[in-house]
This record gives structure tokens, C-alpha cells and sequence, in this order.
């Protein structure tokens, strides 16, 4: 897929790494939303989780970056919208295969985890990589009846 926006979105322990991933997708030619916070106050990471899920689900960018002090919380929050799946991921080899096999749209990484540097490679990995299809689509389809059921 062709990404042309990404949608970020951050707590108060990432706002350096949302300011340099930032700085990085904007030199790979991607237009970024940043969606806050821009303050190193304590905040809730759901809130901006959710600020993120929702621009992605809504079609007003095509994929998302939600980061917290561990990527945990704000994945939790992002993953309670529908339609949204997002893969915590502290290095390149999950970050390409939560697309090529789980079709991640919203990548969560930690501040408190990983380095700019290595979040820089997981995000060039993460969007250099494709969605496989085939019975990946099929298992893909089981978290909608997933949540059905439950
Ligand atoms: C904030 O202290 C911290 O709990 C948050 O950034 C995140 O790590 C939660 O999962």
C-alpha cells in the first residue's frame, strides 16, 4: 500500500520520540498528523490512543503511530476501536510481520523501551512491508467474529 498519511499520536513520556519519528516519516515523503500530546505533563494514554485509532478507522490517514512509556497501554486504547489492529513492537521482525501476516494499521512502540534510532528501523520495516492476504485475511476476518461473539 501506498502510504501517504500517518496519524501519531503520544503520553507525556514520548514526546521526544513522537517529535523525532515525526521528523523521520516527514524525510520519507509522508504527511504526519500529530495529534498531542505536545506537553510533558502527565496525561492518559487512552485518550490519544484513541485520538489516533480514530483518524485511521475513519479513513483520514491510512495507517497510525500510537506511543507510551511501553506501547502497552496506548495499544490497549487503540485496539477498543473497531477495525483497528495494533502490534506493540520493540524491534524490525514483528513490525514487518504484524503486516504482512496480522495487517497491523496502528504501530505502538515504548519511549521508556526503545531508542530512536531502532524506532526509526521498526517504523522504515514496519512500512516497507505488505499485507500477505490469502489465509492471513481469513484469520484476520476471525477477530470481527470475535468481538461478535462476545
Ligand atoms: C505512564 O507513566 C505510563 O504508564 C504509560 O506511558 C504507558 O507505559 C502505559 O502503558
Amino acid at each position: 500500500m501506498t502510504v501517504m498519511k500517518i496519524a501519531i499520536g503520544n503520553d507525556h513520556s514520548a514526546v521526544d520520540l513522537r517529535e523525532a519519528i515525526t521528523a523521520h516519516l516527514k524525510e520519507r515523503g509522508i504527511e504526519v498528523e500529530e495529534l498531542g500530546t505536545f506537553s510533558r505533563e502527565s496525561s492518559n494514554y487512552p485518550e490519544w490512543g484513541e485520538k489516533v485509532a480514530r483518524k485511521v478507522v475513519s479513513g483520514e490517514a491510512d495507517l497510525g503511530i500510537a506511543i507510551c512509556g511501553t506501547g502497552i497501554g496506548i495499544s490497549i486504547a487503540c485496539n477498543k476501536v473497531k477495525g483497528i489492529r495494533a502490534a506493540v513492537c520493540s524491534e524490525p521482525y514483528s513490525a514487518k510481520l504484524s503486516r504482512q501476516h496480522n495487517d497491523s494499521n496502528v504501530l505502538c512502540f515504548g519511549a521508556r523501551v526503545v531508542g530512536s534510532e531502532l524506532a526509526k528501523m521498526i517504523v522504515d520495516e514496519w512500512l516497507d512491508a505488505e499485507f500477505l492476504g490469502g489465509r492471513h485475511q481469513m484469520r484476520i476476518d476471525m477477530f470481527d467474529e470475535i468481538v461478535a461473539r462476545n
